[in-house]
């Protein structure tokens, strides 16, 4: 593999600084006692690092049992770990749902109701939204079953159960070299999930590794597609405090949403049908309103999605240094000029408000993930970590005949590929996030490359129709002028953080033509191109001919995206994932490795979109020097923020009036005030959103949707001081539900707890 050559950081980076020096070019007495410092530090650490952080972990359900249930108990959870998962009776497990494809809901009713957040119901809500019916402002409520809307392509899955298959998937793998190893582990999981999907025809399976496929496990689902929504609450409530408060504590967000699972006569599941019938369900979760203490106990149920704690510190470098700072960079820019541009009229408001709420939600996770990672002195602690590996394996002969070359192996390996892990970010920053018109203008391919074909066939006409339904969908939330502002400020911060020899081929002459002007070369672009105005694509549209297809070749932005995507498919995406093949294969040693030179610790492997268990307790936190949040927020709070008008912060005239007179009925806490949310420490990460969080009886209390700002480098590194997950109070969803929205016959189908 090539070398690095990725260039050193010329760009200013305001929120992650680059990696620090090195330790012994401080002068000398300075670098002494700093060194001595973080020793201390890193000691402290380490050993805390070593021994098990009662709130750190996304344990499998399968395995509580063994590996949790005696400090779960001694943490306040009266239930048992059969109770919570179980494949011979009834448990939890059996009322939380995979929503969709990403986020986590749970049955509260046995008539298959389920709550879920706001922002996972959020494309459904908006989908049965119009200026006449503006679901996402005022609420929707179906007073009926009949009301309840249906959702194309909504589905909820429910665990069978998590079957541990390691032995059977890494049989006859002793030996192999990698190449082998992973065609032999392919091999047998495929018979594994053949003969499993034989003998049970109307479940899913899955088989999964988990600690980098030192172990595998096969996940048996069962999948309904009938889906309805039931309930909305207003916009003031379900995105309270939006952007601004996003990440952030204290909060006051009601982010949740109702909806409602459907199966046949035979209660499995079905596509819509009117015939269809309420799912009921194998559990339902009972629902408290008896209020919470702080250090109360709470488990987290869901599908966590990603996390990556058993990075090498190369890695971790990297991602704070060159690629997260980079795509902080570029979000800087285009999210500067989209917020000039929505703040200039009403109509590109409302345009571009869910693209900027989807490029500002990562932008600002990556933020505090960076400076948490900083603050912890991750790099550092790792490489002491990583020393320790070293020397204990060092000591040992028979372990270092395994593990002896792991970590050099793995420094090496990021050293000389990480050039492609930066061009897929680059490629993700720049093509998926950046300028819009790229992506539009690579739907036009077909046209360019096919139009014989298509002529032959018959099809050409039906081709144009599609484009053109797509063009007036894309103009609708589109604004050439700040697009081209995006495409001149972002193509130099592309090209930058490209590896010389992964840029795409049109770059050369572009830099020579336009001397690096990129406002020239946008505007230029910009003026040209069929795909930047509405009128002149359907124009070109209507009279396209013969010769059209040259134009969509040699049209500068349709140029532009195809050399883009060109340098990723030709120049780096089978090296992408060569080095990603050989990295899994590292990690699987190193991992191994950790496990057993460490092996007075409990190790959980890193989150995987599977079912997991994160448990801890309501508390606050001290998360800067000088600041303590407190655990519970309150509607006073909510009237504290609320800005009449604004387009985060205000509030349905109704919800004020019923909060002035504190009219919370029996959902106000012991003060008559009622509670919105709460933190607690439960690792989570995303895909946990709308995850039930349960109290120690097996009630759910509230519902996750967030972190604090200062939680989210958790994903790579858990600090149990800091890390806390943000909860929707459970009463003050009821009490939006049955007081406010008058949807009483919903708590009427739950099993309230007083
Ligand atoms: N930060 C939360 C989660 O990742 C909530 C995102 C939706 N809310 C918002 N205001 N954009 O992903
Ligand atoms: N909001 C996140 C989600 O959509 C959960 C928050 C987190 O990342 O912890 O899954």
């Amino acid at each position: 593999m090539p070398t690095s050559r990725v260039q050193s950081l010329r760009i200013p980076f305001p929120h992650c600084t680059p990696p620090p020096k090195a330790l012994s070019s401080l002068p000398k007495e300075k670098g002494n006692k700093m060194l001595r410092k973080l020793f201390l530090t890193l000691t402290l650490a380490l050993t805390l690092s070593l021994t098990l952080r009662a709130a750190e972990g996304m344990w499998i359900p399968a395995l509580l049992r063994s590996l949790n249930e005696t400090d779960m108990k001694a943490m306040g959870l009266k239930l048992s770990a059969e109770d919570i998962y179980s494949v011979n009776k009834s448990s939890l497990k059996d009322a939380i749902v995979l929503f969709g494809g990403g986020c986590t809901a749970e049955v509260v009713s046995t008539q298959g109701l389920i709550l879920t957040n706001h922002h996972c119901g959020f494309s459904q809500i908006q989908s049965h939204s119009s200026v006449e019916h503006d679901y996402l402002t005022d609420g929707f409520w179906a007073m009926t079953k009949a009301d309840e809307l249906s959702n194309p392509g909504l589905t909820a899955t429910f665990i069978v159960r998590i079957e541990d298959v390691t032995a059977r998937v890494l049989d006859g793998t002793a030996g192999l070299d990698p190449a082998s190893r992973a065609a032999r582990v392919a091999a047998n999981m495929q018979t594994i999930k053949s003969a499993t999907e034989k003998a049970e025809p109307k479940h899913q399976v899955d088989i999964k590794p988990f600690f980098y496929g030192n172990e595998f496990y096969m996940i048996v689902t069962k999948t309904f597609r009938d889906v309805r929504l039931v309930g909305a609450p207003p916009g003031g409530v379900g995105k309270f405090g939006g952007d601004t408060d996003n990440w952030m504590w204290p909060r006051h967000t009601g982010d949740f949403s109702v909806f409602r699972i459907y199966a046949n006569g035979d209660n499995e599941p079905a596509d819509y049908s009117a015939d269809n019938k309420p799912y009921v369900p194998g559990y339902s979760l009972p629902v408290s309103v008896k209020g919470t203490q702080p250090g109360d106990f709470t488990m987290v149920y869901g599908f966590p999605g990603q996390t990556q704690q058993y990075l090498h510190s190369s890695a971790v470098k990297f991602v704070i240094g060159e690629m997260n700072p980079r795509a902080i960079a570029m979000r800087d820019k285009s999210l500067a000029l989209i917020n000039e541009t929505m703040a200039s009229s009403d109509r590109l408001r409302i345009a571009y408000a869910s693209k900027q709420a989807r490029i500002a939600n990562a932008w600002k996770k990556w933020i505090g993930e960076c400076k948490g990672l900083e603050r912890l002195h991750a790099v550092e602690m790792k490489q002491a970590m990583e020393r320790k590996f070293a020397d204990l394996v060092g000591k040992n002969p028979e372990l270092s005949g395994v593990y002896g070359n792991v970590l050099q192996e793995l420094e090496g390996h990021y050293a000389a590929g990480k050039q492609y892990l930066m061009a897929r970010s680059m490629l993700v920053e720049f093509f998926y996030t950046g300028p819009e018109a790229l992506r539009f203008a690579s739907a036009f391919a077909g046209l360019a490359d096919n139009y014989p074909k298509l002529v032959e066939d018959g099809k050409l006409a039906d081709e144009i129709r599609k484009l053109k339904e797509s063009t007036t969908g894309f103009y609708k939330n589109y604004d050439p002028m700040t697009d081209q502002k995006i495409l001149a400020a972002l193509y130099p911060m592309y090209i930058e953080g490209l590896d010389p020899a992964l840029r795409p081929d049109i770059h050369a002459g572009l830099s020579a033509k336009y001397a690096n002007d990129w406002n020239r070369y946008a505007a230029e672009a910009f003026s040209k191109s069929v795909f930047t105005d509405e009128a002149r694509l359907n124009a070109f549209l209507d009279k396209f001919s013969k010769k059209s297809p040259k134009v969509i070749q040699n049209d500068p932005i349709y140029l532009l995206q195809k050399s883009v995507t060109a340098a990723w498919k030709d120049k780096a995406a089978a090296q992408a994932g060569a080095f990603e093949a050989k990295l899994q294969d590292l990690m699987r040693v190193y991992v191994k490795g950790m496990m057993t030179v460490f092996n007075d610790k409990k190790y959980w492997p890193d989150a995987n979109s599977t079912l997991r268990v994160a448990y801890g307790k309501i508390e606050g936190s001290e998360p800067q020097d000088g600041v303590i949040y407190k655990p519970y927020t309150t509607m006073a709070g909510v009237l504290e923020k609320y800005v009449p008008g604004d387009r985060e912060f205000d509030l349905p005239q109704r919800l004020v009036d019923m909060a002035r007179n504190k009219q919370y009925g029996q959902y106000a806490n012991a003060k008559g005030d009622l509670v919105v949310a709460f933190t607690a420490s439960n690792q989570t990460t995303g895909g946990n959103s709308g995850s039930p969080v349960i109290d120690g009886s097996g009630n759910l209390i509230g519902i996750n949707f967030d972190r604090s700002w200062e939680s989210t480098m958790s994903d790579i590194m858990y600090d149990p001081e800091r890390c806390r997950n943000i909860v929707a109070d459970i009463r003050y969803i009821l009490w939006v539900i049955d007081n406010y929205a008058g949807a009483g016959h919903l708590i009427q189908e739950m099993k309230i707890v007083r």
